[in-house]
C-alpha cells in the first residue's frame, strides 16, 4: 500500500517516523509524499503543549473529506497524542481507523494489515521494551540534511519535571544496546552520512537503567558510547540532544574535551533561572549549580556554542523570577534558545496549580527573551567574521543555486561559492567574510 506520514513534535518523533517508514518499506509498502496519493495516512503526533495537539487534531479532522471521496483510505494516529488520548480519539475523530501508542511502533505493518482486512477500529497502547527492536530501522537516513542522520539511543523519560507530559506518553526510560547503536552508525556511515545526532529525552542518562540521581563523577555509560562512536572512521561529527544538565560529570566532560569529533555545540535545557521556579518545576539543580556546569563545559570546550529551552509563565512566576531567567540567558550568552509559553498538560503535577500568569504576560515575557536572543545572535554572527571554521559541506543552497552551504561545529550555516573538487560530505576550512541575519558567508580556503 502507499503510505503518507506526517510528523509533529520533536526530533525523536521525526526519527520515529523514519523508523516507521523503514518498517513499512521492509513489509512491502511504499512511501508517498502527498496525501492524495496515499492508501494510508499516518499522523505521528506530539502532546507537549496544547497547541501541538490542536494542530494535529485539526489536520486529522480535515481528512474526513478525503475519506469521503476514497472510503478505502486508512487513517491512523501514532506518537505522543495517540498514547495520551488512546481510544477516546475514535469518538473525537470518527473517521479514524487506528491508534498506535509510542511503545508499539514496531507493530505498525501488522496493524495496517489487520485494519485493511477487518476494517475494525484498532488501538495498540501497551508500553514495553520490544519497541527498541523497531528503533534501528531506517528508510531515508534523515530529513534534516543529506550528510547527517539521527540515531535514537534512549526512549522515554523518568524525570517527571512537573510541567511535562513526556514521561506519561513515552513511558519509562529505556536505553538501547550499544552494539545496535554502533552498527547503526556504521550503516549510516557506509551510506554517506558523516554526522550523527544522538537522540533521547535525556541522552546523557544513557545506560543508567533509568536512575534519576546525579551520577558519580567516574560513571558515564554515555561517555563510553560516545567514545565507541568516535572510533568509526566514516563518522566525522557527533551531536546529541537533549542532555539533562546534572549528567555532565568529570568523566563525560573529559570525553567531550578529548574527542574532536564531538561538536562544540551543546543544547542544555535550563527552563528557568529562578531557584523558586526550578524547585516547583522539579528540576534537580539550582541556578548556581547550572552555571557551575556551564562554566566547566566552557573551560573544557573553548569556543563552544550553547543553546537552551526556557518556559515562561510557569504557575506563580513573578516579574523577579522572570528577570532571573533573563539574566541567566544573558550570563551564559546562549546563542540559540527555544522559548515556550507554559501550557498546562492534564495528568502532570503542575496541571493542579492555577495557571495564573495571563496569556498577555506570557506573550510579553516570550517577546522580551526573543528580542534579547536576536541581539545576541547578531553579535555572535558578527564576531565570526574573519575567523576560519571547519564546515561540513551539505551541498547546493536551497535559497540560491549558485551557492553551496554547510555548517560549522557550532551549528551555524555558512554559504559559500563552490570551488573545484568540492563535494557533499567533505569537511572544508572556510573563512567567514560576512554575517547575514541568520547565517554566515565565507570562502573556501583549504582542505
Ligand atoms: N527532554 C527534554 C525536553 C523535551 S520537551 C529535556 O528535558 O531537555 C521540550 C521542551 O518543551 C522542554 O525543554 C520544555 O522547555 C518545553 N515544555 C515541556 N512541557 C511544557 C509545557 N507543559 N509547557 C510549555 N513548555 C513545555
Ligand atoms: Fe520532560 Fe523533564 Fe523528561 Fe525533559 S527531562 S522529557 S522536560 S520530564
Ligand atoms: Fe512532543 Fe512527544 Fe516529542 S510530546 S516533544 S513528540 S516526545
Amino acid at each position: 500500500m502507499k503510505v503518507y506520514i506526517k510528523t509533529y513534535g520533536c526530533q525523536m518523533n521525526e526519527r520515529d517516523s523514519e523508523a516507521m517508514a523503514g518498517i513499512l518499506v521492509k513489509a512491502g509498502h511504499q512511501m508517498v509524499s502527498t496525501e492524495t496519493d496515499a492508501d494510508v495516512l499516518l499522523f505521528n503526533t506530539c502532546s507537549v503543549r496544547d497547541q501541538a495537539e490542536r494542530k494535529a487534531v485539526g489536520k486529522i479532522g480535515f481528512m474526513k473529506k478525503l475519506k469521503k471521496t476514497k472510503p478505502s483510505l486508512i487513517i491512523g494516529v501514532a506518537g505522543c497524542m495517540a498514547q495520551a488520548r488512546g481510544e477516546s480519539l475514535f469518538a473525537e475523530l470518527p473517521h479514524l481507523d487506528f491508534v498506535l501508542g509510542t511503545g508499539q511502533l514496531h507493530r505498525l505493518a501488522e496493524v495496517i494489515d489487520s485494519v485493511s482486512k477487518t476494517r475494525k477500529n484498532t488501538a495498540l497502547l501497551e508500553e514495553g521494551g520490544e519497541v527498541l527492536d523497531g528503533m534501528g530501522e531506517h528508510f531515508s537516513a534523515s530529513a534534516a540534511s543529506p550528510v547527517s542522520g539521527y540515531i535514537a539511543i534512549t526512549r522515554g523519560c523518568n524525570r517527571f519535571c512537573s510541567y511535562c507530559i513526556v514521561p506519561y506518553v513515552r513511558g519509562r526510560e529505556l536505553s538501547r544496546d550499544a552494539r545496535g547503536i554502533v552498527a547503526e552508525a556504521r550503516m549510516l556511515a557506509d551510506s554517506g552520512i558523516r554526522e550523527i545526532m544522538l537522540l533521547g529525552q535525556n541522552v546523557a542518562a544513557y545506560g543508567m537503567q533509568g536512575r534519576t540521581s546525579a551520577p558519580e563523577d567516574h560513571d558515564s555509560p554515555f561517555a563510553e558510547l560516545l567514545e565507541e562512536l568516535c572510533a568509526i572512521d566514516g563518522i566525522k561529527r557527533i551531536r546529541f540532544t537533549s542532555p539533562y544538565p546534572t549528567y555532565f560529570n568529570e568523566r563525560l566532560i573529559a570525553t567531550l574535551a578529548r574527542e574532536p569529533k564531538i561538536c562544540r555545540s551543546l543544547h542544555l535545557p535550563v527552563q528557568s533561572g529562578s531557584n523558586r521556579m526550578l524547585a516547583a518545576m522539579n528540576r534537580q539543580y539550582t541556578r548556581e549549580r547550572y552555571l557551575e556546569i556551564v562554566a566547566k563545559l566552557k573551560a573544557a570546550l573553548p569556543g563552544a556554542a550553547f543553546s537552551t529551552d526556557v518556559i515562561v509563565g510557569f504557575p506563580g512566576e513573578t516579574q523577579s523570577d522572570f528577570e532571573a531567567t533573563r539574566s541567566l540567558l544573558e550570563e551564559v550568552q546562549f546563542d540559540q534558545s527555544y522559548i515556550f509559553k507554559y501550557s498546562p498538560r492534564s495528568g502532570t503535577k503542575s496541571a493542579a496549580l492555577p495557571d495564573d500568569v495571563s496569556d498577555e504576560v506570557k506573550l510579553e515575557r516570550n517577546k522580551i527573551l526573543l528580542d534579547d536572543l536576536a541581539r545576541r545572535v547578531q553579535t555572535a554572527l558578527k564576531n565570526e567574521v574573519g575567523e576560519t571554521r571547519e564546515v561540513l559541506v551539505e551541498g547546493v543552497s536551497h535559497r540560491n543555486a549558485e551557492r553551496w552551504t554547510g555548517r560549522t561545529q557550532t551549528n551555524r550555516t555558512v554559504n559559500f561559492l563552490p570551488v573545484e573538487g568540492i563535494a557533499v560530505g567533505q569537511l572544508r576550512q572556510i573563512q567567514i567574510t560576512r554575517a547575514g541575519s541568520v547565517s554566515l558567508f565565507g570562502k573556501v580556503v583549504g582542505e
